[in-house]
């Protein structure tokens, strides 16, 4: 078992770069965190940290209660998988995964049993007494977890991992990865700046800009919730839209002037801004593709916009419309596009769409907080 805690960790590099700035986590055992941000943001920066590649600046990384700043990564009980897998070309696949155990001194059985069950968890069993040449990427991405899970680590670091795989092989190798997890019980933290794997890996995830957590929560928590502008437009694809828009204060509640239209906030959201006193003001709203959807004839919550791109994805349409200054995509199923756009949707026909007012994100002009 080994719980992870990060307080108020803190890098600056020579030239006084700060690459991480206050992070603070408490990791619980077993949990999978994933760290995901755009490159830059100080990711690997963190893991290296805590595998004790490099030094912390300030702040104390405990395992398990065990204050870990001083301590040499050999004895820290991680194991690092890195997006460069660099196995030893010389070596088999059976060398490759050993040579840890060898260099521990672990007898020759014990060995070869726990070589045998990672290959067996990995699906490589057939290609131990291969030599890494004669594998493809994604064979020599299991071996280098491989050589990490004999370990038997308490910590499982891994940093990009799947970022060197072609498109289909890193969808592949995602979910071998959780399908890892659920055989190997140890506590994760993944590195990527990829929202797709953090989502779909991640028990929760921590989001990081310019060496800063964004935010912490669960998927269905920052994709629900995202306490920012930067959360919200990072995650979630395609993008999350932002307009320019009013708040207005009314006497029975809250509505937003958006695009010439003015949509009422539910009750529940109207009661959270009164409750912190909010006024009118200007916000930024935000709105997933999917949560916009046709509009009827003259209603004043409906919007004007013009089709400039359809891209037909299979069970579903990405329509792209201009509103003025505005380029909106929203995401449509086939089953509920209009008759006259059915077929594809063309270039210049005029539609009416609106909000669904349950989904609409306000964020603070100023400071691009989530006023909800
Ligand atoms: N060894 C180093 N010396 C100085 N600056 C570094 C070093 N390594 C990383 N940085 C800087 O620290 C910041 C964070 O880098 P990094 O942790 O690698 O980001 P990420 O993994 O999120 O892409 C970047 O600005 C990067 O240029
Ligand atoms: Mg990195």
């Amino acid at each position: 078992m080994a719980t992870v805690s990060l307080k108020g960790i803190k890098k600056v590099y020579e030239g006084n770069v700060t690459a991480v700035h206050d992070f603070n986590l408490e990791i619980a055992d077993k949990e999978f965190i994933v760290l995901v941000g755009p490159s830059g943001c100080g990711k690997s920066t963190t893991l290296r940290m805590v595998a004790g590649l490099e030094e912390i600046t300030e702040g104390e990384l405990r395992i398990d209660d065990k204050l870990m700043n001083d301590v040499a990564p050999k004895d820290r009980d991680i194991a690092m998988v890195f997006q460069n897998y660099a196995l030893y070309p010389h070596m088999t696949v059976y060398e490759n995964m050993a040579f840890a155990l060898k260099l521990h001194k672990t007898p020759k059985k014990e060995i070869d049993k726990k070589v045998g069950e990672a290959a067996e968890i990995l699906g490589i069993t057939e290609l131990l007494q291969r030599k890494p040449k004669a594998l493809s990427g994604g064979q020599r991405q299991r071996v280098a977890i491989g050589r990490a899970i004999v370990r038997e680590p308490k910590v499982f670091l891994m940093d990009e991992p799947l970022s060197n795989l072609d498109a289909k092989l890193r969808n592949q190798m995602r979910a071998e990865i959780i399908k890892l997890r659920q055989r190997i019980d140890t506590t994760f933290i993944y590195v990527t700046h990829d929202q797709t794997e953090a989502m779909t890996l991640g028990d929760r995830i921590v989001i990081m800009k310019d060496g800063l957590i964004m935010q912490i929560g669960t998927p269905q928590e920052v994709f629900d919730h995202p306490s920012n502008i930067f959360v919200a437009g990072f995650i979630g694809t395609p993008q999350m839209n932002f307009f320019d828009a009013q708040l207005e204060k009314t006497e029975s509640g809250y509505a937003v002037r958006v695009c010439g239209a003015l949509i009422a906030l539910t009750d529940e959201n109207a009661k959270k801004l009164a409750e912190r006193n909010v006024g009118s003001m200007p916000v930024t709203l935000g709105i997933r593709p999917e949560h916009i959807c046709f509009a009827a004839e003259g209603g004043e919550t409906a919007i004007d916009g013009v089709i400039s791109v359809s891209e037909m994805m299979g069970s579903e349409y990405h329509l792209h419309a201009a509103t003025g200054e505005n380029d909106v995509v929203m995401r449509v199923s086939t089953t509920d596009m209009p008759k006259e756009l059915s077929g594809g949707a063309h270039f210049g026909t005029p539609i009416k769409y609106t909000f669904r007012p349950e989904q609409m994100h306000l964020f603070n002009k100023e400071t691009e907080e989530n006023l909800i």
